[in-house]
């Protein structure tokens, strides 16, 4: 194979004239640039272009159309920057083209996942021979985790709901706060489940749930928790809760997307107490951990219930002689993504992602501080990297849409406990101090 010198060299120079612009671009693309994206609208052509010239137009016309949210000062979601060693990474693997399932496909990637996979048990001091399971996003990771807990659950009731199907089969409850992320509802209603038959539990202000409100539980019960509420950080009371799950035969399963790596953080990981006590738990890597999207782990305690649920058999799939990722995922074929995690994990070690969150929270306390000092008022406890404030219900809207037109900063709107309110979230190793002070003088800017 011919190597495509210019292709990549320009590739190259693309990457470091993106990157370079992160720290002073427009945090969103402007109208005009936006506009210019209907020049990808064109008839497929027959014979095709160089591969130089489709890369050139996706770096002159689709550039401008990007989103900073890799820079410093952009507090939308829950949205990490990818650290240029997960870009490198990432790269490199795309290079090699891996396909991540069949270990004999990528001896190289099985190994490398099972060595990544083994390192965050290890960071966030999980039981150690625990499952895992490399996946899109945490989404994904809910449905893997939940799917292998009721298939689990149904096995040792006695029912194959693999063979007999979910229509016949014995009733699992599913329990959970009436603020748990509206994705482990959609990963339920992918299983068969209608919102109608899940059961919902009032939470306290900040968003935890209220462990006196949850019904008794036994071994047809499911219940889900967040480590980390969306919009204000909370955790739900892990430890409480699993004082009632034990000896009862329910399974415990923890939606810890972002909230989960706070266990690696030696000031706040108390907030996490009780998660190595889940059967399950899903994290976003894309998130928090700063790597490349796509990318989330689903980690399960019991033995083979997420290969269980998931291994593919057929005649022609032959067993190598390492783990076989694709025995631990919904998807047969998928890329490598565990190669990133690796990569930042082994460049972070454990002090460096400790640095990462510590940092992080530190920079949302203190716009929280600072937005008080301006006027604002904080509906949450900023326990970590998030921060939902709010002003006249009437100004709100006009004032959100005038901080992300001025390009300094993208923050979006939420609704907490009846409030309008807006919600920043701090989830980048991008961000520094006088990023910070950037966004709020956008802030200040916006109120004057
Ligand atoms: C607590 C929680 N769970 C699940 C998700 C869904 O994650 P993803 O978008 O990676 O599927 C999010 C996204 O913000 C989240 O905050």
């Amino acid at each position: 194979m011919k190597f495509n010198q210019p292709l990549y060299d320009y590739v190259l120079q693309a990457t470091k004239t993106f990157e370079e612009s992160l720290d002073t671009r427009p945090v969103t693309p402007n109208t005009v640039s936006v506009k210019n994206l209907s020049c990808f609208e064109e008839p497929l052509s027959k014979k095709g272009a160089e591969a130089l010239d489709v890369i050139k137009m996706l770096y002159e016309t689709g550039e401008p159309g990007v989103v900073s949210s890799r820079g410093g000062r952009y507090y939308g979601f829950v949205t990490g920057g990818a650290l240029p060693v997960a870009v490198a990474a990432n790269w490199l693997a795309a290079s090699w083209d891996q396909n991540g399932g069949p270990s004999v496909m990528s001896p190289t990637s099985a190994k490398i996942e099972e060595v990544a996979g083994n390192w965050v048990l290890d960071l966030l001091n999980l039981p150690k021979k625990s499952d895992f399971s490399f996946v899109t996003g945490a989404t994904m990771a809910g449905f893997t985790a939940i799917s292998a807990a009721r298939n689990r659950m149904y096995k040792q009731l006695g029912y194959n709901v693999k063979e007999d199907g979910i229509r016949n089969a014995p009733k699992i409850r599913f329990i959970m706060s009436d603020e748990i992320h509206p994705t482990n509802i959609i990963a339920l209603q992918y299983m068969g489940y209608g919102k109608s038959e899940l059961e919902f539990v009032p939470c306290d202000e900040q968003g935890r749930i209220n462990p006196s409100l949850i019904p008794s539980l036994d071994d047809h019960s499911i219940v889900l928790l967040q480590a980390g509420n969306v919009n204000s950080g909370a955790f739900d009371p892990i430890d409480e809760v699993a004082n009632l799950v034990k000896d009862t035969g329910a399974w415990l399963h923890v939606d810890a997307a972002f909230g989960g790596w706070v266990r690696a953080c030696h000031s706040r990981s108390f907030l996490t107490r009780g998660m190595e006590r889940a059967d399950s738990w899903a994290l976003d890597c894309h998130k928090w951990m700063n790597v490349t999207h796509d990318s989330a782990i689903a980690i399960c305690r019991r033995p083979d219930a997420i290969s269980e649920m998931f291994g593919v058999q057929a005649a022609y799939l032959v067993q190598g002689s390492l783990r076989e990722p694709n025995h631990y995922t919904p998807e047969l074929s998928r890329r490598a993504r565990g190669i990133e995690i690796w990569a930042t994990l082994k460049h972070l070690g454990k002090d460096g992602f400790n640095d990462l969150v510590e940092r992080t929270c530190n920079h949302a306390k203190y716009i929280a501080e600072e937005l008080e000092k301006l006027g604002f008022e904080i509906l949450n406890e900023v326990v970590i990297n998030q921060v939902v404030a709010t002003m006249d219900d009437d100004k709100i809207d006009d004032f959100i849409t005038t901080v992300q037109k001025s390009g300094k900063t993208w923050f979006g709107p939420t609704y907490w406990k009846g409030r309008k309110a807006f919600r920043i979230s701090i989830s980048s190793h991008a961000t520094k101090k006088n990023d910070v002070d950037i966004a709020l003088s956008a802030i200040k800017e916006a109120i004057s």
